[in-house]
């Protein structure tokens, strides 16, 4: 079969196309065939030399693909040949509260990943994917759209009127405005890109925020939501946008510190206690999270937001299609 691999990880040419033998499915495993897979911030970050402790060379990179089981090893109950499926981040995180040492399982980073025509992994480590969703629409749930599910649904109780602040428009951010907007929620969105912010508005933002033309866009939610701020920060930014993501949440309110996009900054802690918010860390989620998330997408026929498709031979223009910040949502790979 073929695959991508990764040996020494120096930057998106450190991708190789390669062959290996197609592997067989043991006991409690199944063969998938690969449709499609999708990219991740993470994916650029790990090609590039990123979390490098937590990654052993070489390895298959890419955390999100689906497709279709071809074969089943003996004892799988859960699985039949034929299923459409799309597998699970954290391999090991089924239900239930996330568990030191859960990054170890998790694909394309403490194990192989999905980059390939075929995959073998236990059955425990897949879920059915909606039949409205195509397999590239599929691809992109694992890792983006579990994340912004398990913060906004899980650990943030979105209820009908909260306020949400989304930022930027890459996957985590378009799943959690759509998220958001599933549950009657009002979205204030920002991007740096005035067109992105159209789109934005098209897809149901309330308000929209040009982040490098108002630098200050902290204080235009304030603004925005008559002083009192947001009850949700999808925090995409890390350290570089923390401070003002803790000045724009309401008294009472969660930033989900989900990236590390925007570098270094100064942190001063006393803002938050004042107001009793908090930050939460969020580390994708588990199957029991995704299956309840493709449940309520298929409910409310929400499809994910694709921006391109790059045939297998093109993974790195894909990667690099990605490095350009040029895209809104997510790009796959077909398979
Ligand atoms: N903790 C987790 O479980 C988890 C899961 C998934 C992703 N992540 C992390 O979340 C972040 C986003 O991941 P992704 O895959 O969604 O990335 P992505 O698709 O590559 O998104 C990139 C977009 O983020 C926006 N952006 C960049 N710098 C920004 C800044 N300073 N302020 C506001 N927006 C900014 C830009 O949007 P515009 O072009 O519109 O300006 C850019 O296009 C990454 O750091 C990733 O590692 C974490």
């Amino acid at each position: 079969m073929k695959l991508y691999e990764i040996s020494e990880a120096k930057g998106i040419e450190s991708l190789q196309l390669t062959e290996r033998p197609t592997p067989r499915p043991g006991p409690g495993e199944v063969l998938v065939r690969v449709r499609a897979t999708s990219l991740n911030y993470r994916d650029l970050a790990l090609c590039k030399g990123g979390l490098a402790r937590m990654v052993k060379l070489p390895m298959i990179p890419v955390s999100d693909g689906a497709g279709d089981v071809v074969e089943t090893g003996p004892g799988v109950m859960r699985l039949k040949t034929g299923d459409r499926v799309a597998a699970i981040f954290t391999q090991g995180w089924l239900s239930g509260p996330p568990y030191q040492g859960m990054y170890q399982s998790s694909l394309g980073g403490g194990i192989d990943g999905m980059l390939a025509e075929y995959v073998v992994l236990r059955e425990d480590g897949f879920v059915k994917i909606p039949d409205y969703m195509t397999y590239e629409e599929a691809a992109t749930l694992p890792c983006a759209a579990v994340t912004s599910w398990n913060a906004l649904v899980v650990e943030g109780r979105i209820k009908p009127g909260d306020t949400v602040l989304t930022m930027g428009t890459g996957g985590v951010s378009i799943f959690a405005l759509q998220f958001a907007r599933m549950y009657g929620a009002r979205v204030i969105a920002t991007s740096s890109s005035d067109a992105k912010l159209k789109r934005l508005r098209e897809m149901g933002a309330a308000h929209v925020i040009n982040y490098k033309s108002k630098p200050d866009w902290d204080k235009a939610v304030l603004e925005l939501t008559g002083g009192q701020g947001v009850d949700h920060v999808v925090e995409i930014g890390g350290a570089g946008t923390l401070p003002k993501s803790m000045n724009a949440v309401k008294a009472g309110g969660i930033v989900h510190l989900i990236g590390i996009l925007a570098g270094a900054g100064q942190i001063d802690p006393m803002g938050l206690l004042f107001k009793q918010a908090r930050i939460q860390g969020i580390l994708v989620g588990s199957r029991e999270m995704f299956e309840a998330m493709n449940r309520a997408m298929a409910a409310n026929d929400v499809h994910p937001v694709i921006d391109r498709v790059f045939p297998f031979s093109e993974a790195r223009e894909a990667y690099r299609y990605l490095e350009s910040g040029a895209h809104f949502g997510k790009v796959c790979i077909a398979v």
